[in-house]
């Protein structure tokens, strides 16, 4: 078998395309334009290429973009500050803090600071604790791009053996929880666990979300399974830097039913997700319809 590619640049378009029409008419129907706060401290040079692209993408989309750039040096209650404003600021519907957080920044404290109507990343204790219990919440970005193109591909996910390997709060726990949501039978898989590939073979659907460069070989795979890949590693090969998943893509492609490539896969649909959860979080706070097909 040669598994279909599930193409996550044509799919975050199109997310990007129903977010943009979406924001068109609570422009022309309400008068309201949806406004994201990214907010960004210190230079690290991938969160910066991050914040770049994500005020590109909220704008092109029709919204209004607010970057904050703080000093590496900014202390906790400066940014605390900052964010009690953005809380209290009617033109912003969503407050992103990029993380990772220079290292005297308490990172829990400052997410939990951030009103939970308004966590666009779904990172907040609340949301975290109503997504747990099957509530309406702010899902995080990457798990909730990942169970859309699961829910495309198949349409009901009822039933399936579902496997997550990893167990991050941003990635591998709240995946867990809308897989198990969408009546998945889930196993999250981790370091520890004892068999993993057998853990693997037994699943319908796998997650893989480790960070560790091609770490599932083809033989670990199902036939037919769907492999979703959140992995982007940077390795050096044959001389060259080279962007490659947590799966071997090769190798599992060749037993696959589907897989997303990396690049190309999930990567693109993380911050169409984004933009997709600041309309809904801007249709929450004004009492209006949310999106259909942009919510878990
Ligand atoms: N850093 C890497 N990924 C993310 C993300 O999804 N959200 C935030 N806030 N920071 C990140």
């Amino acid at each position: 078998m040669t598994a279909q590619i599930i193409d996550g640049k044509a799919f975050a378009a199109r997310i990007r395309g129903e977010v943009a029409t979406h924001v068109a008419r609570l422009q022309a129907d309400h008068g309201i334009t949806p406004g994201l706060a990214v907010v960004l401290v210190g230079e690290d040079p991938a969160s910066q290429v991050y914040v770049r692209s994500k005020g590109k993408q909220t704008v092109e989309a029709g919204m209004n973009s607010f970057e904050h750039k703080l000093l590496p040096s900014t202390s906790e209650e400066a940014l605390l500050e900052l964010i009690a404003r953005l809380n209290a600021d009617p033109a912003v519907h969503g407050i992103l803090v990029q993380l990772p957080l220079p290292g005297h920044l308490n990172e829990d404290l400052i997410i939990n600071a951030i009103d939970p109507a308004k966590d666009v990343d779904g990172f907040h204790i609340s949301n975290v604790g109503l997504l747990g219990t099957g509530q309406k919440s702010m899902v995080p970005c990457t798990p909730l791009g990942c169970l859309m193109m699961l829910r495309d591909l198949h349409g009901s996910l009822s039933g399936m053996d579902a496997v997550v390997i990893g167990r991050s709060n941003i990635v591998g726990k709240p995946m867990a929880q809308l897989l198990l949501g969408d009546s998945c039978t889930v196993t999250i898989a981790h370091s520890r666990t004892k068999d993993l590939p057998e853990a693997v073979r037994r699943a319908d659907i796998v997650v893989a979300a480790v960070g560790r460069p091609e770490m599932v070989p083809g033989d670990w795979i199902k036939p037919g399974a769907t492999v979703i890949d959140v992995g982007i590693n940077r390795i050096e090969r044959d001389g060259k830097t080279k962007l490659v998943g947590d799966c071997d893509y090769d190798s599992c492609a060749a037993v696959a039913g589907a897989i997303t490539p990396v690049p190309g896969g999930v990567g693109p649909m993380t911050i169409a997700c984004l933009l997709a959860n600041t309309v809904t979080a801007c249709c929450r706070a004004h009492g209006l319809p949310e999106p259909e097909g942009l919510t878990a």
